[in-house]
């Protein structure tokens, strides 16, 4: 008979993921609005996600913006005014300091509140823009601009041509951003690639953890929800990020 493992360091998933990353070199992230529940910006599905009863298919498209800019402008407004009173939680506080902790980091967010930036992460990649970054609907050539007034209620137009002004956010049916998609594709060669706070039903996003383990990466999920990328995860940890991600530093801490 073999002498049985100490039962805490199979049964708690928080010492496997440290020991892990404490062997890591190169460490990739991939965030998305969980990540901020605990700021109080509320996620896009699931309970409490929608607004007004719109699900976000129906309002994050140019057509939905060309049918009825007010309504898709009356929703970022709510957004933007949620963001402007959020400030970053524990989770985006142990991701900063994990920026600065190992050789390779990179933080892919789906995330567009910038509460990443704020908690002083270094390699983010927005891979869906910035909601306080507007553009032209006509692509009058004006370049996009920062506009963090939270208070929308005349709708923002282009400076140059007077044209209605859009949210710098990529919506559905369009391309991320290129350099955005190619940094995230080059961060999926790593030691570690750890997800959290994503429904993972959005692509391109959803597949970056998939393709991060065929490349050999050791992946996590952390997620108090399954999703669809949980069976196919080497460690899926059932919890909120700002509790679990709190975990694991302390004991990567303590591995140091
Ligand atoms: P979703 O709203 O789809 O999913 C949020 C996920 O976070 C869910 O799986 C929740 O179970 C999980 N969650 C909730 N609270 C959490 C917590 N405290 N800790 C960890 N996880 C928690 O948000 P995204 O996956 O980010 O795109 O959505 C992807 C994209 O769909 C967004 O970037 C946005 C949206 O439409 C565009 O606007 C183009
Ligand atoms: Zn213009």
């Amino acid at each position: 008979m073999r002498a049985a493992r100490p039962a805490r360091l199979i049964a708690d998933p928080a010492i496997r993921a440290a020991e892990k990353l404490s062997a890591a070199r190169r460490v990739t992230v991939i965030t998305g609005a969980g990540v901020s529940a605990a700021s109080g910006i509320p996620t896009f599905r699931g309970p409490g996600g929608l607004w007004k009863n719109h699900r976000p298919e129906s309002l994050a498209t140019a057509a939905a913006f060309s049918r009825d800019p007010v309504t898709v402008w009356e929703w970022y407004a709510w957004r933007r005014q949620k963001i402007a009173a959020a400030a970053p939680n524990a989770a985006h506080t142990v991701l900063a300091r994990w920026s600065r902790r190992f050789d390779a980091f990179t933080l892919v967010t789906q995330n567009v509140d910038g509460l990443h930036e704020q908690a002083g992460t270094k390699g983010v990649v927005g891979f869906h823009g910035s909601i306080w970054r507007l553009r032209c609907t006509q692509n009058c050539g004006a370049p996009e601009w920062e506009d963090r007034d939270a208070d929308q209620s005349a709708l923002p137009h282009c400076g140059s041509c007077g044209s209605l002004a859009r949210p710098g956010v990529v919506w559905f049916g369009e391309e991320i951003p290129t350099e955005a998609l190619e940094a995230a594709i080059g961060a999926l060669d790593c030691d570690v690639c750890l997800v959290a706070g994503t429904s993972s039903v959005v692509t391109p996003a959803a597949g970056l953890v998939e393709e991060a383990r065929r490349r050999g990466a050791y992946t996590i999920e952390i997620n108090p929800e399954a999703t669809p990328v949980t069976g196919g995860v080497d460690l899926a940890i059932a919890g909120r990020a700002e509790e679990v991600l709190v975990e694991i530093d302390e004991k990567l801490s303590v591995e140091r």
